[in-house]
């Protein structure tokens, strides 16, 4: 017997803004990328995949992978370019792709923050800033009207929406680790970015609302269970604990109840944010096997350990363990919420591990669907190779190949793998 999804469930990919328009000089990775040391290879996202002028094309790819989704986001620094000027065009370039995909059956879901930022929030301290509340609140309020008013068949053009892509990951790259704009911070930045980040979610939510108060909003967390390398280690034990817990769910469980209990113990009310999750976007890709590790306080004590014998993506980028993905789908049952798998993928230029991966990573899906899990959709990162972000162009995620110089695509094995799972609505 194949085995079979819910029905409706929805098959798509995930795309950003940055890492697929092109051009998107007002933001502060534009800046940031100029920097030498930043961008593995000096890469440069350039043109990136050629969305901002034909996104459509590749629109007509999904159609012929049989997809009904699509989660892409929106870029604040081209609609917003300066504090308070709205750029025309630019809404109106995203409403009518947005309006492509309608017209191809495909249902957008639309992250509203995706790692980057106007370079007018970035230089007045981004995450930081105390304004950045105020200011991401307007402009999702705004573009939330906008795509509600453009209406299609009567129903808004999008009415589902997330408004922060990995915030906690996100943050630990930039202030703790360094490799994310606007760089190393220390670990009290880090704090103060995240009680920001809440608070910016928060006011995103209600905005959004709003605008569209029948609109499902939620967050987009990347989840990777942590274990001890030695479990009979007190201390490899403690810092998975705690990895877990920053990783994980200190975020989810100030959006649940209002209350962030951060990094060693500082604690801070939100009330504003308490029940500001309509579902869960859950973007796996991997656990995390760590050592305690006495000479690396800037990685919060934390060394990874792959078990001996894995099998690792291109890059050394991760090890490949879809039981996480099971592992992660149980362990969000606690919020009670509809759950869709955001992202799952990895780096594999030759494509001989991305069959099997997206076939045991499904299947786990699948399982937890039996289980109980309410999962809705599964969206695949990603369509084409696309610019990733510190490693540039050296990490090809696409189904299909892209060669950024020429921009042609050719399709890898897994596509067709893909699309024939997402005609069927079932494994082969
Ligand atoms: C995720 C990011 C996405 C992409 C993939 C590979 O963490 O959300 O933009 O870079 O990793």
């Amino acid at each position: 017997m194949p085995t079979r999804f819910p029905d409706g469930f929805l098959w798509g990919t995930a795309a950003s803004a940055y890492q697929f328009e092109g051009g998107n000089t007002s933001s502060d990775w534009w800046a940031w990328e100029q920097q030498p040391g930043r961008i593995l290879n000096g890469d440069r996202s350039g043109l990136a995949c050629d969305w901002w002028r034909h996104a459509e094309a590749d629109f007509d790819l999904m159609v012929a992978l049989h997809q009904n989704a699509l989660r892409l986001s929106v870029e604040w620094g081209r609609l917003e370019p300066e504090e308070g000027r709205w750029d025309r065009p630019a809404e109106e370039r995203y409403l009518e792709m947005l309006r492509g995909l309608r017209d191809r059956g495909i249902e957008p879901l639309v992250t509203l923050n995706h790692f980057t930022l106007p370079r007018w929030v970035a230089e007045r301290g981004g995450w930081l800033w105390d304004g950045i509340v105020p200011a991401f609140g307007a402009f999702a309020g705004r573009f939330a009207r906008a795509a509600g008013r453009a209406a299609s068949g009567g129903a808004p053009l999008v009415d589902f929406w997330i408004t922060i892509n990995e915030p906690v990951g996100h943050l630990i790259s930039a202030y703790i680790l360094g490799r994310f704009a606007p760089g190393r911070a220390g670990l009290a930045a880090f704090t103060r970015a995240l009680v920001r980040s809440v608070q910016a979610h928060a006011v995103a939510y209600h905005a959004v609302h709003e605008a569209q108060p029948a609109a499902r909003v939620g967050l987009a967390a990347y989840l990777r269970p942590a274990v001890p390398a030695n479990p009979r280690s007190p201390l490899d034990r403690w810092v998975a604990r705690r990895l877990d817990h920053i990783v994980n769910w200190m975020y989810l469980d100030a959006l649940a109840t209002g209350r962030l209990a951060g990094p060693f113990g500082v604690r801070f009310r939100v009330p504003q944010a308490s029940g500001t999750m309509d579902f869960l976007g859950v973007n796996y890709y991997t656990r995390s096997r760590v050592a305690f590790d006495l000479r690396r306080p800037g990685h919060l004590f934390v060394r990874d350990e792959p078990p001996s014998g894995a099998v690792i993506s291109d890059g050394g980028y991760s090890e490949i363990y879809p039981d996480g993905l099971l592992a992660v789908l149980g362990a969000v049952r606690r919020y009670g919420l509809p759950v869709y798998i955001t992202e799952n993928g990895l780096p594999d230029a030759d494509d001989d591990l991305r069959p099997g991966f997206i076939v045991e990573h499904l299947r786990r899906v699948a399982q937890a669907v039996d289980e109980g899990c309410p999962v809705r959709g599964y969206y695949h990162w990603s369509l084409v190779d696309n610019f990733e972000w510190a490693d540039g162009w050296s990490l090809r995620f696409g189904l299909y190949a892209l060669d950024p110089a020429t921009q042609v695509r050719t399709a890898r094995p897994s596509a067709a793998l893909y699309g024939e799972i997402s005609r069927s609505n079932a494994l082969p």
